[in-house]
């Protein structure tokens, strides 16, 4: 296994433009089992969860092809609807294999995809959505079991759940209802662009789709959908993280392709803490216009502040001076990064779905341990400001999701490179 080992101290400063979004890609290349014809996805980041999703796809029966950042899918031999647990388990947005297979194949047979570090990340709202269009859902062996009863049949049904609306529970049932006969009216859905892209994709192939990036999306359902050629939206946590490493090391960085009104937000909050964003048409220059002062975040649904970004707002809250309170009210247990981050010299105290930050003068560097995607970047933005040498272990976590971030930071002038554990 990889670690990444970092000398801290350099402000960054040059140019870098951002990948395809993690988590719209997922879900559209999950849509591409709703078609018999050919699909071609552009803007396509090389990640470890793009070559999951791409062996679930080819055990379901579909060819894949990925050349340079474009995925071509279309179907090999007979169709196959069992996503099995070796797969399903190694990443959750897999999960979303369920509502097209059922659509396509009118059954289906998927793991449940069980917990992971940042909360035990229930399915029951893609449940209710699915089996609400007609579906007979069994779990058995922690498979669910889901057979079309007759037809699809539209129907209306709300998607809320405690925390509020399911990005993926969206996704899944939108996608199982394209062919549902009538109209269905799906009610408290996720509002995430992410949504909005794979809705839009699914418009390209045929779908009769509206309201999507709201929290009410109508579908009427259609007979068949045709393969898409598409363009995914760049990564708007991405673009949140390089904006965050601009701040924390006093940098000037330039970033290129990416969509401001994805993480509105996020930039209204960094200018809080000091940072300045300067837009240019497509890209825009980010440095810090004085210095940074501390500022609360609450994590919540779009166009709330996002989780995913929850971690690398604390290390830069971290290292600011005086308190700050970060409240994470998607995922109550998402704090992983507060013991690493206090092996680095940080002062952060948990208080349940509370980190009370105290930010001190420095970081030191240290060996640290990543445990999940955003925990990781939280400790690699420390890592890059800290005294010293940092070396972050289990660096895989980090490579499900950023694409080369290593290499884009070393070409922005930091002292990071790879090397065996
Ligand atoms: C998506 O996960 C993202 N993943 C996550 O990004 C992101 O943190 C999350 O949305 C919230 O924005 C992908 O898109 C692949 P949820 P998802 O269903 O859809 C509860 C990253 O770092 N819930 O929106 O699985 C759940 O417990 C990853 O890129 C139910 O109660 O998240 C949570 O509290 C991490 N029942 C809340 O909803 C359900 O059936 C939001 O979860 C489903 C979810």
């Amino acid at each position: 296994m990889d670690k990444l080992v970092i000398e801290g101290g350099v402000a960054l400063k040059g140019e870098v433009k951002i990948s395809g979004a993690k988590n719209a890609v997922l879900p559209i290349l999950a849509a591409t089992l709703l078609t018999d014809k050919k699909c071609v996805i552009k803007n396509v980041p090389r990640l470890n969860d793009v070559y999951t999703m791409l062996r679930i796809l080819s055990a379901l029966g579909m060819k894949t092809d990925f050349c340079e950042d474009t995925i071509t899918v279309e179907p090999s031999s007979r169709r196959k609807y069992f996503a099995p647990y070796r797969l399903v388990r190694t990443m959750r947005a897999s999960f979303c294999v369920l509502g097209p297979l059922v659509a396509r194949l009118k059954k289906a047979e998927v793991s449940l995809p069980g917990g992971c570090i940042i909360g035990v990340r229930p399915v029951d709202l893609h449940l209710k959505g699915i089996s609400a269009l007609g579906v007979d859902i069994e779990i058995e062996s922690g498979y669910v079991k889901a057979r079309v009863k007759k037809n699809l049949k539209a129907n209306n049904i709300y998607l809320g759940g405690e925390f509020g609306s399911s990005v993926l529970a969206t996704a899944n049932v939108m996608m199982a209802a394209v062919f549902a006969k009538g109209k269905t009216i799906l009610e408290s859905c996720a509002c995430e662009p992410e949504v909005v892209d794979l809705a839009k994709f699914l418009k390209k192939m045929g779908a009769k789709i509206n309201g999507e990036g709201t929290p009410c999306i109508e579908i009427e359902g259609v007979n068949e959908l045709k393969g898409a050629e598409y363009s995914v939206i760049p990564d708007r946590i991405e673009t949140g993280t390089f904006m965050v490493a601009a701040a924390i090391t006093h940098g000037a960085v330039q970033i290129k392709n990416f969509i401001r009104g994805h993480l509105s937000c996020v930039i209204d909050k960094l200018e809080e803490t000091g940072l300045h964003l300067k837009m240019y048409d497509n890209a825009a220059l980010i440095k810090l216009k004085r210095r940074l002062k501390p500022v609360n975040i609450t994590t919540l649904p779009y166009p709330g502040f996002p989780t995913d970004m929850q971690a690398q707002f604390m290390s830069l809250m971290a290292i600011t001076p005086g308190v700050s309170v970060i409240t994470e009210k998607v995922y109550p247990d998402r704090f992983m990064h507060i013991a690493e981050l206090n092996r680095m010299g940080a002062h952060i105290q948990r208080e349940g779905p509370h980190a009370i930050v105290q930010g001190v003068r420095q970081f030191s560097g240290a060996p640290v341990m990543a445990s999940d995607l955003r925990a990781s970047a939280a400790l690699v933005l420390a890592g890059l400001v800290a005294k010293g040498k940092t070396e972050i272990f289990r660096i895989y976590h980090l490579d499900r999701g950023y694409e080369k971030l290593d290499k884009k930071l070393e070409a922005l002038g930091a002292r990071v490179w790879r090397e065996k554990e």
